[in-house]
């Protein structure tokens, strides 16, 4: 059995990269017997970059909700809320106090951050040790990550060992568990699809919100009755990672027989994003219309997580003499 922990950015509602990307992925994980998945909303996190309490409680409720829409089983998978679990800024603070400064001040997500956003604050160039703090609290032994987080764990192993070597052991140092070919879903104008380019497919919006970004992407100026290539698409890329095979096989013949317009292709790939998430979108709104159901579900999970959280502090704390 592995304890696999992964955190989520509520960073606003979740589109399609993410269901496809993160999501399913994630929750094909947590089904697997062998392991025993923590999953968490890193609120925390957020408040590096959104300041507006209105604002971070909508984004809260709307990813718990698409979790939970998608398939999320609260009773199989730690499903929690960082902040709901203020253990994780207290074994930040320890850990802030052994990490080299050059650490935090050489990586790359920070670099990143620091010329590109005018709120650089200490909690940004920190998010590195609070994420340690994530993991390192859960005794995770597992922790699948995009690329873009690799250098973030191999300062969450740095911490986690040199720690123990001072203090004996104390951590579990996780394994790194990055995903090399997780695809790219493309957005409506061909670029990943992500909420800072405004590209994205919103598969949880009122249907007429839907197809008006479903109408939205971006297609060459073939005319209707023109020969098309499905390979250089958008809407087929995307139709393509819905279908099945056969319904794919037929689009790619209707574009290369021409008299088959980018209209008609996103009409099709409207109906089949509104089929394969029927289901989804009804239990969305349904949590959206009863966000009880979705605290009480985050709550189940921090109740659940607390009693590991406590037992790695007392260890901490006792090793550190307070
Ligand atoms: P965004 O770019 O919209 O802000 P995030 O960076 O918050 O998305 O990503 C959350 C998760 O969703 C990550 O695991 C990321 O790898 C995945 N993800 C985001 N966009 C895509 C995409 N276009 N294709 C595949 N996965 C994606
Ligand atoms: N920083 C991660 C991201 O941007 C989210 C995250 C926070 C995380 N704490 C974590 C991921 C702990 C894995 C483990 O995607």
């Amino acid at each position: 059995m592995a304890r696999v922990l992964t955190g989520i950015q509520s960073s606003g509602r979740q589109h399609l990269g993410n269901i496809l990307g993160a999501i399913l992925p994630a929750i094909q994980m947590s089904n697997d017997p062998k392991n025993e998945a923590f999953l968490f909303i890193a609120d925390l996190h957020s408040l590096t970059s959104v300041k507006d309490a209105g604002l971070r409680k909508e984004n809260l409720l709307a990813t718990a909700a698409a979790w939970l829409a998608c398939g999320l089983d609260p009773k199989k998978v730690v499903f929690y809320v960082q902040s709901d679990l203020p253990e994780c800024t207290e074994l930040t603070w320890y850990l802030n106090c052994f990490t080299p400064f050059p650490m935090l001040a050489n990586a790359h997500s920070f670099k990143d951050k620091s010329n590109n956003l005018s709120d650089v604050n200490a909690g940004l160039f920190d998010y590195p040790v609070l994420m340690a703090s994530d993991i390192l609290l859960y005794d995770a032994e597992v922790v699948p990550v995009g690329k873009d987080q690799k250098q973030h764990l191999e300062i969450t192993r740095d911490l986690a060992i040199s720690f123990n070597h001072r203090y004996g052991d104390t951590f579990v140092a996780p394994e790194v568990s990055i995903s090399e070919q997780v695809m790219a879903i493309p957005g409506t104008d061909g670029r990943k699809m992500s909420k800072s380019y405004g590209n994205v497919i919103d598969v949880f919006l009122p249907k007429k919100q839907l197809k008006k970004q479903v109408m939205g992407i971006q297609t060459d100026s073939t005319p209707l009755e023109g020969v098309k290539d499905p390979d250089s698409c958008n809407v087929f890329a995307l139709y393509e990672l819905l279908a099945t095979a056969s319904q794919t096989a037929e689009m790619s013949n209707r574009y290369r027989a021409g008299n088959y317009g980018y209209g008609h292709a996103k009409t099709a790939l409207l109906e089949l994003i509104l089929e394969e998430f029927s289901e989804a979108r009804d239990r969305f709104d349904h949590f959206m219309d009863h966000p009880e159901e979705v605290y009480a579900a985050l709550k189940q999970g921090a109740d659940k997580a607390r009693p590991i959280a406590k037992q790695t502090l007392l260890r901490v704390r006792t090793k550190l003499g307070f």
